[in-house]
Parts: structure tokens; sequence; C-alpha cells
């Protein structure tokens, strides 16, 4: 068994998404989710489908070691961000060579960086007049949305679109594509030993 750790910040659609697609897998399973805000919608999500959350401070994350532990404490093999919105510290991501994985709501790297998440990635490529927006699946780096990306998928920008309306439709193209691009990367992927394995 691969275990997913899944790390989020928000209302957890992702999240909840991602649980479902391996719900039913023998060979991988999301075995725990992390946020920084304990009144997040994803809580109350994953918690319903029988998977265990908690809640860690900034300091906690920032610290790092509170995090492995319990990243070791579930034998973690591979982190998803799903709407993360706190800095990965250089320490996790020692811990996990090219196994963290971050989704972001846009084409990178156009509309990437500090402060570029959520709606305010959306309201910027409306105020861009662009004309199509995407998704970009990508390995976290120590710099913001700049890692080596993994896969893209495109979708239009319609002329009365809202920052809701594209956020939906961007939504969509993350529910089809991110569980599917995860178990592939998981597929290859040997298992991850922990200190006192
Ligand atoms: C998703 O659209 C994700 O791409 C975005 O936050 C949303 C979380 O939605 N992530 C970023 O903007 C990261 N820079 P969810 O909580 O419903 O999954």
């Amino acid at each position: 068994m691969k275990n997913i750790a899944i790390l989020a910040s928000g209302s957890g659609t992702n999240a909840e998404n991602m649980v479902r697609y391996f719900a039913a897998n023998k060979l991988i399973k999301v075995a725990v989710v992390l946020s920084n805000h304990a009144h997040a919608g994803v809580h109350g999500r994953v918690n319903a489908l029988g998977v265990p959350s908690f809640t860690f401070s900034k300091e906690d994350f920032a610290a790092a070691t509170p995090i492995l532990d319990k990243l070791a404490a579930f034998a973690v093999d591979f982190v998803v961000l799903a709407g993360f919105m706190s800095k990965i510290p250089d320490a996790l991501l020692a811990a996990f060579p090219e196994r963290v994985v971050n989704i972001h709501p846009a084409l990178l790297p156009k509309f990437g960086g500090k402060g570029m998440y959520g709606h305010h990635v959306h309201e910027a490529v409306l105020a861009a007049g662009e004309s199509e927006s995407g998704i970009t699946i990508h390995y976290v780096n120590a710099h913001y949305d700049e890692g080596k990306i993994l896969f893209q998928a495109a979708c239009p920008v319609l002329p009365d679109d809202t920052p809701d309306t594209l956020a939906q439709r961007v939504h969509q193209l993350e529910y089809a594509h991110y569980p599917r691009v995860v178990e592939q990367l998981l597929t290859l992927l040997p298992p991850l030993h922990h200190k006192g394995e």
C-alpha cells in the first residue's frame, strides 16, 4: 500500500474528490489530511469518508518536525497539495524529494507566484483578458509555483465569465485530472522508507 497525505487549507473539494477516487484502490490510499486551519471545510469532507485530519499551526509547519512526525506515523509516501495556502518547509521537501505535488488553477508560468491562489488567480486571468485558462500540476520546490510542470489542461474563458464561473470550470478540470495524474506518479514510485523502519 502506498499512502498519500493531502495538505489543504480551505473547502477541500479536491481533497474529497481524491479520497473518493482512491477509495476502491487496493494499492494507493489517502491516509491522512493535514491543514493549517482548524475550521477549514476539508476536515468535515474527509472525516465523513473515514480519513483522519489534523490541524497544525503556522509555527509547526515552519518547524517541519511535527509535520514530518505525523507523515511518518501514517507511513506517507507522497504529499499532495490541494488548495494549501502556506509555504512548504525545505525540510519537508528534502524528506520527500519529487514526492510533493501541487495543483494551480491556471496555466503556469502565467498567473503564479506569491499571493496567486484561489479567486485571486481567476480575477487576474479575467483582468488580463485571457481567452483560456486551465490547471497546472507540478512538483513543489522552494519557490511558489515554479517546480517542474507535470501536466496541464486548458479550458476557455468566456466573455461573460465571473471569477466564480471560471473557478467552477477550472474545478471540473481539477477533479477530472488531479487524482489520475497522482495515481500515475505513484504507480511508478518506490515506497518511501521512514526513519526506524
Ligand atoms: C483549487 O482550485 C486549487 O487549484 C487552488 O485552490 C483551490 C482549492 O479548492 N490552489 C491554489 O490556488 C494554489 N496556489 P478546494 O479547497 O475546493 O479543493
